[in-house]
């Protein structure tokens, strides 16, 4: 039996993951490999929407590449590549943007939010376009399941309506895929501003857990992550966001019930806590983390892997493309 199909990808936008990509995408994504024939992209062509360094960016793929494969996600298993390694993105982009409105593609409020902090003679056509890659991405691949966050929901309604759309004017070619939205439960807030989600872009790295980072400094984030005055360790996301962010991060990292975490430090301080869940965090980032740098240590190898991962993509991707070339007339 064929197993269905699954997309997912993250931008190389920094050197290190943090903790919500982490639990709410690697963690998530670890768990359906066995299940689901996934493919994890590092999605290259969507960070330079934005201006990027080329070597830094270089870097920073390969980088975000060992964070999965030290998470967990088997290459053997799951197909783990780079997008910019297979050719196909770029050309189906091409045809789907000749098939989206541009009323349409300016509807999306991340690309209002984004261009409206760069201003007009920063924000590339590339950002505007940005979730119609994102619609070659899912269906180059067949993709049933798309695991995202609730921001990227509106660009998985965008695939699906240029699915349908390209289907009926063309001919049935693409499978019109689901968004799997990311539980309340894996969500991270910023450990000084819980209200915000934590992010890789971040304006100040103080509420930031680093995959990568030394131990020691994520214990101090954590012991100086913002908490409340009534002093009881317990789960109320709307009046306790800072205690109710750390018991989330605790209970995902652990694998433990919420309520037993709040039942081992009732009646005891915020303090004992923090230097529960900092003991957490150091047994299970500390082995991502070497498992990453051992990676890093040997970048042949690691190209290796994405190499004969790309390939594999390829071969399912080129199949997609031959079939729209072909149905479009080109
Ligand atoms: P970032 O804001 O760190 O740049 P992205 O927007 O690139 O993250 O998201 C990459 C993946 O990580 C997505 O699947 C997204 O849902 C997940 N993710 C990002 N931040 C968080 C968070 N704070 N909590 C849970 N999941 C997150
Ligand atoms: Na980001």
């Amino acid at each position: 039996m064929t197993k269905p199909r699954l997309y997912s990808g993250m931008q190389p936008s920094a050197d290190s993951l943090q903790a919500g990509n982490y639990i709410g995408a690697l963690l998530q994504w670890r768990d359906m490999q066995s299940s689901y024939d996934a493919f994890f992209s590092v999605v290259d062509l969507h960070a330079i929407t934005v201006a990027q360094d080329p070597a830094v960016l270089r870097e920073k793929t390969r980088r975000t590449a060992a964070q999965y494969i030290a998470a967990g996600i088997e290459p053997s298993k799951s197909t783990l590549y780079v997008q910019s390694h297979v050719r196909a993105h770029a050309e189906l982009a091409w045809i789907l943007s000749t098939i989206t409105g541009f009323g349409e593609a300016n509807r999306m409020t991340q690309f209002k939010d984004k261009s409206s902090r760069f201003g007009a003679d920063a924000t590339s056509v590339g950002l505007f376009t940005y979730p119609v890659l994102m619609a070659a991405d899912i269906l180059l691949y067949q993709s049933e399941l798309v695991p995202v966050g609730d921001d990227q929901k509106q660009h998985v309604e965008l695939t699906r309506d240029l699915a349908e759309r390209f289907n009926s004017r063309f001919g049935e070619t693409f499978t019109v895929p689901t968004p799997v939205i990311q539980k309340e439960t894996a969500r991270i807030y910023d450990l000084q501003n819980p209200t915000s989600k934590m992010s890789k872009s971040a304006e100040s790295d103080a509420g930031v857990l680093w995959l990568l980072d030394d131990p020691a400094k994520s214990a101090k984030k954590i012991m100086r992550a913002v908490t409340d005055t009534e002093g009881s360790v317990r789960f109320d996301r709307e009046n306790k966001p800072g205690v109710s962010n750390l018991l989330t991060i605790y209970a995902a990292l652990s694998g433990r019930q919420m309520e037993s975490i709040e039942d081992e430090y009732a009646g005891r301080g915020y303090g004992d806590f923090k230097k529960g869940l900092a003991e957490v965090i150091v047994s299970e980032f500390g082995p991502v983390r070497d498992r990453a740098n051992e990676l890093l240590a040997d970048p042949a190898e690691l190209d290796r892997v994405l190499a004969t991962n790309a390939a594999k993509a390829d071969a399912v991707a080129d199949a997609t493309l031959a079939d729209v070339y072909d149905r479009v007339g080109l």
